[in-house]
């Protein structure tokens, strides 16, 4: 974990920053534009964001895109969001490579539209060397889905003989989750100002630092990264243990 003195408070820098990606159409309600105007900014949030992840040597971030729940909304809206991060992720895919960025990605994403399976492919082989910042990409990602998903693996290896019940250990399980090889949450960031963790990462979070903050996503700025930054370096961590005066 790193660790950084600045004006006197100690800044102890997240391993791996998740965020869940809020408000893009009350921002754009507010403005009395279409909720999709919304999300066509939360674009350059997201940007915003990946480059100040990188900038303060932050190893993972994953972000929410689209969530299992999400398909509940109207078709067009659900349209226009498989448009827009396929297209963002390409254009993206330049800087990301010059970077050495790694895309991973997390979701059900058989599930997914052809041309954004196939952009999610590009993304991953282009990158698949890359050793800089990972950016786990979370599409049509749900929780709960991700635990069935991890448990089906884990019982035909089991039916199939090659995994023994009594062996079933956390550890274990969690090789089995979407991206295993990557650190816990530490922080996780919501914009919106909503207290609540909606089907995100469930396994991943069980001790992130929780960060909820007013502004809406397309509002993200790198200052807010720093703010949130600032907030998780103040907390005691216990991990179900005891402070260390105690
Ligand atoms: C988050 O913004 C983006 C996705 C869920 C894809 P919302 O669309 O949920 O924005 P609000 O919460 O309605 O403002
Ligand atoms: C969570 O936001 C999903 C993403 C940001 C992709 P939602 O807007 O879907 O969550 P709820 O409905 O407020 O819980
Ligand atoms: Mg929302």
């Amino acid at each position: 974990m790193g660790s950084v003195a600045t004006s006197g408070q100690e800044i102890v820098l997240p391993r791996h920053v998740a965020v869940i990606m809020d408000g893009n159409g009350r921002w754009a309600r507010e403005r009395g534009l279409d909720r999709v105007e919304g999300h066509r900014e939360g674009r350059y949030a997201a940007r915003r964001f990946v480059r100040a992840a990188r900038e303060r040597g932050i190893e993972v971030v994953s972000l929410y895109a689209f969530s299992t729940e999400n398909w509940s909304r109207p078709e067009s809206e659900v349209e226009a969001l498989m448009g827009l991060i396929e297209t963002a992720l390409l254009a993206e895919l330049e800087e990301l490579c010059e970077r050495g960025a790694r895309l991973r990605v997390s979701g059900r994403r058989e599930e997914l539209p052809a041309p954004l399976r196939s952009a999610l492919a590009t993304a991953e082989q282009a990158t698949a060397e890359n050793d800089g910042l990972v950016l786990n990409l979370c599409v049509n990602y749900g929780g709960q889905v991700e635990l069935v998903d991890a448990a089906k693996k884990i019982a035909s290896k089991v039916v199939a003989g090659g995994l023994d019940v009594e062996d079933v250990t956390p550890e274990v399980f969690a090789q089995h989750l979407y991206v295993p090889d990557i650190p816990p949450v530490d922080l996780l960031i919501r914009p919106g100002g909503d207290l609540r963790v909606s089907n995100f990462l469930l396994w991943q979070i069980a001790y992130a630092e929780f960060y909820s903050m007013a502004e809406y996503w397309p509002d993200f700025q790198p200052e807010h990264l720093d703010r949130a930054i600032e907030d998780y370096s103040r907390r005691q961590r216990r991990f179900g243990g005891l402070a260390l005066d105690e």
